[in-house]
């Protein structure tokens, strides 16, 4: 049987510190800590903690702090010794928001700043949260976990340049690092300009939606399971660190599939799905699906949403957070 830090030392006691708890994966991570009474720490940006003041369960604490102010950093985590650190903030993960500077500050410079903080805290697991955006080009189907990185996009770059660094600052500063890969996530709370909130928006009005020819096939994760891989990944002792692992399902789906898909469980005409209406970026691998086994192998972890299950679950968070009429 697998160990888990919980179950074999004082780590129980530790909490698990959760950077970027207000954007999407982070949030799903506080969600399942707070639902196991679990004793964590969300770390948002100034001025984002009401994002997850309604999830931080009995043993949850907000804490707000500018990261890259080291001073600040530790005033505002002072006596805090996590013992998993689980580094969802990014910037650029939405695509209108890549300029390079603050891609490498919010990524590079970032990460840095949690690995110190991590190091100084006596953290025994920082898992690294990277995205398959870093191999760029894209050679096999399913992509292997050690697959080489070749960036494509600058936030490829940033993503890259910040797993490398936190593989080797880590290792300098003796800690367990563990960089996890995230593939294609979706569910309640993702963003207004992605795939799925596109379509219901699009279904909610009863509006035609131009898109790509949908054909890409990718490898989609349900964001509950996201945020139940990492913890896995921060919790097995015998996870391998200074490694890369794949946190994805290892199945394709097409993009259209997806869509129609959705537009039935809608119900909806998916006529509105004007697939073809707009060109496929250039930059856009056709396949991308990652071999998850690795992960898998190292903590017992499996992905358990049926696509089903979690585009139903996406809709009624969407039109519980969408008043009917209110996007027409
Ligand atoms: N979502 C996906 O499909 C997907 C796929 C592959 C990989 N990933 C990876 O998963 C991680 C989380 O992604 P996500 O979907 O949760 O993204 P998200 O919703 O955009 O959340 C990003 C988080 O990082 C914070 N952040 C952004 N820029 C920052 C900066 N300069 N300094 C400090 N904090 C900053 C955001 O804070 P604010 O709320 O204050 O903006 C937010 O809490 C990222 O590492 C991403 O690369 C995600």
């Amino acid at each position: 049987m697998r160990a888990h830090l919980a179950a074999t030392d004082a780590a129980a006691d530790r909490p698990v510190l959760v950077t970027g708890a207000s954007g999407f994966v982070g949030l799903a991570v506080c969600r399942r800590l707070a639902a196991e009474s679990a004793r964590f720490v969300a770390v948002c940006r100034p001025g984002r903690a009401d994002t997850v003041r309604a999830h931080l369960g009995p043993h949850g604490q907000a804490v707000e702090v500018d990261a890259t102010d080291a001073d600040a950093l530790r005033r505002a985590l002072a006596g805090v010794q996590p013992a998993a650190l689980i580094h969802c903030a990014a910037a650029g993960v939405h695509p209108g928001r890549r300029e390079v500077e603050p891609l490498v500050a919010g990524n590079v410079g970032l990460t840095l700043a949690w690995l110190r903080f991590a190091a100084a805290a006596g953290v025994d697991r920082f898992v690294h949260v990277g995205s398959c955006s870093e191999f760029g080009r894209v050679t096999a189907a399913p992509i292997p976990a050690e697959a080489p990185t070749q960036p494509t996009s600058a936030y490829g770059g940033a993503k890259a340049a910040a797993s490398q660094l936190a593989l080797g600052v880590g290792a300098a500063l003796g800690l367990r690092v563990t960089v996890v890969r995230l593939f294609g996530v979706y569910g309640p709370g993702e963003g207004d300009h992605r795939l799925l909130p596109q379509v219901f928006f699009a279904l909610e009005r009863g509006q035609r939606l131009p898109m790509t020819a949908g054909t890409q096939v990718r490898d989609l994760l349900f964001v509950n399971d996201a945020a139940r891989g990492l913890l896995a990944v921060a919790r097995a002792v015998d996870a391998p660190a200074g490694r890369c692992l794949n946190l994805c399902t290892g199945q394709g789906v097409q993009v259209r599939a997806l869509a129609r898909r959705a537009a039935a469980l809608w119900p909806a005409d998916a006529a509105l799905l004007d697939f073809g209406a707009l060109p496929t970026r250039g930059d856009e691998p056709e396949v991308l699906v990652g071999d998850p086994s690795a992960l898998t192998a190292a903590t017992g972890f499996t992905a358990t949403t049926s696509l089903d299950e979690g585009l139903l679950a996406t809709l009624v968070a969407f039109r519980a957070a969408t008043p009917r009429g209110a996007h027409g």
